[in-house]
């Protein structure tokens, strides 16, 4: 539905609190963080349009910034602009826990990206508020039925003459239509768990992402 017209003409009509709304139920935050995989293969029979990725650069302004400063910029690169494509494929890195692949696979690049400039020289709350944008902006990607890489591993020298950016790109989302079967892979709790246990994996054509659980992470 787009940009959730039907949710903002029930909250017009009964307010924030009305009574609960009928109809397909929309998904849960943990829904959306499961589905929220990061992905390395696209489906290129399906092209991302501007409107998608627009919408997605559109939680920006719902987001928490250090002292408000909203320092974060981005630059939409859509499928039909072939050279800036073709820069962005060339200078991301793709799976450093999986060199021996060379991801992405040929025939599976993404084509569809957002890269995320700063306005002020790099530091600690440039970098929060990226988090937290990167992360959002994934979200709603996943809510819009597509899925996306956050890469820092890319070279902002080449991005940002390539592009002719006029700010210093600090990440790259790469997004599309998922070609990938990811799965997350809870690591038993309770035991220390070497470095090496948990890299990302694959077996069978399957993407394996161990996480470590609560109880190991309460301290
Ligand atoms: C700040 C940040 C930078 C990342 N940079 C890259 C990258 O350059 N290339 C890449 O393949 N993955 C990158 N990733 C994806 C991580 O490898 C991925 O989050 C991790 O393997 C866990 O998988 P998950 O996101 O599906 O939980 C990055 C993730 C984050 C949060």
């Amino acid at each position: 539905m787009a940009d959730n017209f039907l949710e903002k003409r029930y909250q017009e009509v009964f307010g924030q609190n009305g009574p609960a709304r009928k109809g397909p139920s929309r998904p849960t935050l943990d829904t959306l963080l499961h589905a929220n995989r990061s992905t390395r293969g696209f489906d290129k029979s399906y092209k991302v349009h501007r409107r998608q990725l627009e919408a997605i650069v559109a939680v920006n302004p719902l987001l928490a910034s250090s002292v408000n400063m909203q320092m974060l910029r981005f630059r939409i690169v859509t499928p039909d602009e072939t050279e800036a494509v073709r820069i962005l494929q060339a200078h991301t890195r793709m799976g450093r826990g999986l060199p021996e692949l060379h991801l992405p696979f040929p025939g599976t690049e993404p084509e569809a990206f957002i890269v995320v400039c700063t306005t002020v020289p790099e530091n600690a709350s440039v970098y929060i508020d990226l988090g937290i944008s990167l992360q959002s902006m994934m979200l709603k990607a996943v809510e819009l039925g597509l899925n996306g890489l956050i890469i820092r591993n890319f070279d902002p020298a080449d991005v940002k003459q390539g592009l002719g950016l006029p700010l210093d790109p600090v990440a790259v989302i790469a997004l599309g239509r998922s070609a990938e079967k990811i799965e997350l892979v809870p690591l038993p709790t309770g035991q220390e768990h070497p470095v090496s246990e948990l890299k990302y994996y694959r077996e069978n054509g399957v993407h394996y992402v161990p996480k470590l659980q609560l109880p190991d992470l309460l301290i």
